[in-house]
């Protein structure tokens, strides 16, 4: 202690200086707001009526008691309560204050607010779900289940996705308290109905964090970007006959779970989704009684802490009741560790193809031809071959507005590098300098992929590979030129690439905060998906594009999640008694990792197989889900002996709603979780074998049931399974089992993940799980 004295008093020097400094220097940014959560030890949470009060009021008094008078102007202003998806509120404060909050004893922690990002029919067939057989009748289409998506709104007017359902019963079910709020530009009452249950907005944190009110015009769960109507209509939408964005992808159009009751809670608006508006989403999500969470958004980044993890707080407590939380994985893909959303309760989405492709093939001068993709709908190009010029040789590279010279560009195709702006802008300047069409590159991790959105002018995406050797072919040819010719869609197996394929942009593991956890935890389609889009701009986002379309193609795990959240759906009505992990489970143990063509699910990345770290259990498959022999449960107790073997302290745990003290807990290791899954990570240490344990529910039709392990062992390691036989009975529903990884001899692996499963079975059901290894680097081979 002696030791510590004078530093201690330089702390306080150099912090009196720092504060002088600062009263002289910098006064506005001390006493300036800004938006943080404050989570609050439930003994000293003033009681709240159930529907949360999101008054100043609740909090005002508890405010006053713990900001003192020399520090309390300006006065704080609470945005939010919250009592369900956290315990605590949001609230304008200086830096002074937040810290003071920090500091007492009544507050477990203060986060700061901040912006997280979002990140679309065949689809139903794709997934074999029929209305005359398997889980799609067996689920009355999931006409008790409400679906909650937190997201940009909806746009309901003119949208078949969102109109009542004369099949449905007039109300939703009884358990729903949940409903539609009216606004100038949203009458709920005209346009909520027995399909589309609740439409509400969360909008202080967004007008905090921009410094000025949104205005009157656009308070309201109205969604002027498209996304929200996309992803509730792809989990939910009513059938839509003849749906198709400008001819492309025509046929009806239907969400996942028909039946099931959507309800929005507009959390997300241009700039993104303040984190204390969405945890007021979840706030409400779960108040009003919805089944099912659907949230395509994250924090940008690498994963924060779970209890610093707004979406990761407010999912813990809706599972802690039964609801179940999709989220996507993420659009930072193909790089390793970016997969969003990691915490174990977390169902975890991942994208991949279908098959069905918009081809539009990129012709030149010398005949070669690159295939593309393109969802342009305007008049075509003849067979006549243009001129054809490089950006880089017309002014940029990247086609950028007002940098093109229109006398080199005049009545030519150009060729466009990726980056910087959207394509639409792009098209915009190629149009403007009077070029008459673009191919466009697609980036170099991106492998395979093209990524499509809708066009203004003739163009086409190919793969990087293809575009380098245009650029190539323009820089040795005379006079190079070329056409596009589009194809239309193409639908098939025989006429498009195997499918599912990874793709590219999907977030990957490992999981960056706990690697013991594998995620992704499984994938569904994401690309090029067709569904509703909003009224209230035009499908390109250009103000220039006057064009308004009730369905428009995009992609990203934004609309992978949204198919399984209507999954789940189904799975929640056909299987109620199961809980959010046990849905989870089976989804993860049914599902498929072969493609189309009988080899392992491809990684357009790569053009090689995708790993478990891309597509994690594999592709969801609806009807085996709804039979999957036994699950791997886990419910709050387990995510709270998670949270402790994580060393979270007992302030950290709080967070979550849970008054558990991990110290005094028999602490298990996190590879113990019940996952349906096994990621295993052997550190430089010589550590010879790691040990993870499993329990098993059965829940198949007979309560006999002998399962026998197949293990598929990873390289590098020898996997054993004890016992190798699990047998269910009457008496015995549930079983346990240990696996042992055991690192063969040093040296032996050349990569630094290994795979392989297990997998059990009953001659009825096969129960399989994905194994990953991780290897210390240093201990990995050179090929
Ligand atoms: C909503 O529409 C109904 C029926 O047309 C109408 O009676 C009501 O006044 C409208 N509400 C608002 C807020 O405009
Ligand atoms: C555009 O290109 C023409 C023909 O090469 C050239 O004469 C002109 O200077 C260029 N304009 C600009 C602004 O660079
Ligand atoms: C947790 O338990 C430990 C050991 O009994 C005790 O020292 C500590 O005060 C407890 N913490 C809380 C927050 O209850
Ligand atoms: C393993 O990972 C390291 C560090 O990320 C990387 O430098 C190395 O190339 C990787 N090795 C293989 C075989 O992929």
């Amino acid at each position: 202690m002696e030791v510590l004295r004078p530093l201690a008093g330089l702390c306080v020097l150099l912090g009196f200086v720092a504060a002088a400094l600062a009263t002289e220097v910098d006064i506005e940014a001390v006493d300036a707001r800004s938006s943080y959560i404050v989570h609050v030890a439930p003994a000293h949470a003033p009681g709240l009526p159930r529907r949360g009060l999101r008054t100043t009021r609740a909090y005002g008094s508890f405010l006053r008691d713990h900001i003192p008078a020399d520090i309390s102007t300006p006065a704080p202003t609470v945005l939010y309560s919250y009592a369900h998806a956290a315990t605590g509120f949001a609230a304008r404060l200086t830096g002074r204050q937040a810290a003071r909050l920090a500091s007492s004893s009544s507050v477990l922690a203060v986060v700061p607010d901040e912006m997280l990002e979002l990140h679309t029919t065949l689809t139903p067939s794709f997934l074999g779900l029929s209305p005359s057989s398997g889980l799609l009748p067996a689920s009355n289409a999931a006409s008790n289940v409400v679906i909650g998506v937190i997201d940009t709104g909806v746009y309901p007017e003119g949208r078949a996705s969102f109109a009542a359902d004369p099949s449905l019963p007039p109300l939703p079910p009884g358990r729903f308290r949940g409903g539609c709020v009216s606004a100038p530009s949203f009458n709920g009452s005209t346009l909520c109905n027995n399909k589309l249950v609740g439409a509400k907005f969360f909008h202080k944190g967004q007008e905090a964090a921009r410094g000025r009110a949104l205005g009157a015009d656009s308070e309201s769960p109205l969604d002027t970007s498209g996304h929200g109507t996309h992803t509730a209509s792809t989990a939910a939408g009513s059938p839509a006959a003849d749906a198709g964005f400008y001819g492309y992808a025509r046929g009806k159009a239907v969400g996942m779970a028909p039946g099931a009751r959507i309800a929005v809670y507009k959390a997300c608006w241009e700039e993104g989704c303040a984190s204390s508006d969405t945890l007021a989403a979840f706030d409400e999500a779960i108040v009003d009684g919805v089944d099912i969470i659907s949230a395509s958004l994250s924090a940008s980044g690498k994963p924060a802490e779970f209890h610093a993890d707004m979406i990761a707080v407010g999912a813990f407590r809706a599972v802690s009741k039964g609801i179940v939380v999709c989220a996507s994985a993420g659009n930072s893909g193909p790089g390793e560790y970016t997969a969003a959303n990691i915490a174990p309760w977390f169902l975890t989405v991942a994208a991949s193809t279908v098959n069905r492709q918009f081809r539009a093939d990129a012709v030149l001068g010398n005949g070669e031809t690159f295939p593309g993709t393109s969802l342009y709908a305007g008049e075509p190009f003849g067979a006549t071959k243009v001129p054809l010029v490089y950006g880089a040789d017309v002014g940029s590279k990247i086609c950028e507005e007002g940098k093109l010279n229109a006398t080199m560009v005049a009545g030519k195709i150009v060729v466009c590098d990726p980056g910087a702006f959207a394509r639409a802008v792009k098209e915009q300047a190629v149009k403007l300098a009077g070029g008459v069409g673009a191919i466009f590159g697609s980036i170099e991790s991106y492998g395979e992929q093209v990524m499509i959105s809708a066009n203004v002018i003739p163009a086409t995406v190919v793969p990087f590979a293809a575009s380098e050797k245009i650029k190539k072919y323009i820089s040795t040819e005379a006079s190079p030129t070329a056409t596009i010719v589009f194809r239309g869609t193409v639908v098939g197996r025989r006429r498009t690439p195997p499918s599912p394929r990874m793709a590219s942009f999907s977030s990957r593991g490992p999981n960056f905060r706990v690697p013991e956890i594998l995620k992704p935890d499984v994938t569904a389609p994401g690309v090029d998906i067709l569904a509703a889009w909003t009224g209230a701009n035009s499908p390109t986002g250009l103000a220039s594009d006057a064009r308004r379309a009730q369905y428009n193609i995009v992609s990203g795990t934004s609309m992978s999640c949204p198919h399984v959240s209507g999954v789940a759906a189904l799975l929640r009505q056909a299987r109620p008694e199961w809980s959010p992990a046990a849905i989870k489970s089976a989804l993860m143990t049914t599902a498929y990792n072969v493609d189309s063509t009988g080899g392992v699910i491809g990684d357009m990345s790569t053009g090689a197989a995708s790993t478990p770290f891309a597509r994690g259990a594999g592709h969801i498959d609806p009807h085996r889900a709804v039979n999957p022999g036994f699950v791997y449960d886990a419910g709050t107790e387990d995510y709270v002996g998670f949270l402790c073997a994580l060393g979270y302290t007992a302030e950290q745990v709080a967070v979550f709603g849970s008054s558990a003290n991990c110290s005094v807990r028999a602490v298990s290791s996190v590879g113990d979780h019940n996952y349906p899954a096994f990621s295993v990570v052997f550190t430089a240490d010589k550590t010879a074998a790691v040990r993870q344990r499993r329990v098993v529910r059965n829940v198949g039709g007979d309560a006999r049931a002998t399962y026998r392990a197949k293990v598929t062992a990873p390289d590098g390691v020898r996997v054993t399974v004890t016992p190798r036989t699990l047998r269910f009975s009457a008496r015995r529903r549930t079983r346990k089992y240990v696996v042992t990884f055991a690192r063969r001899s040093f040296g032996s692996v050349t990569k630094n993940h290994t795979f392989g499963s297990i997998e059990w079975t009953d001659r009825k059901h096969s129960v399989t799980s994905p194994i990953a290894i991780t290897w210390p680097v240093s201990q990995v081979a050179e090929m």
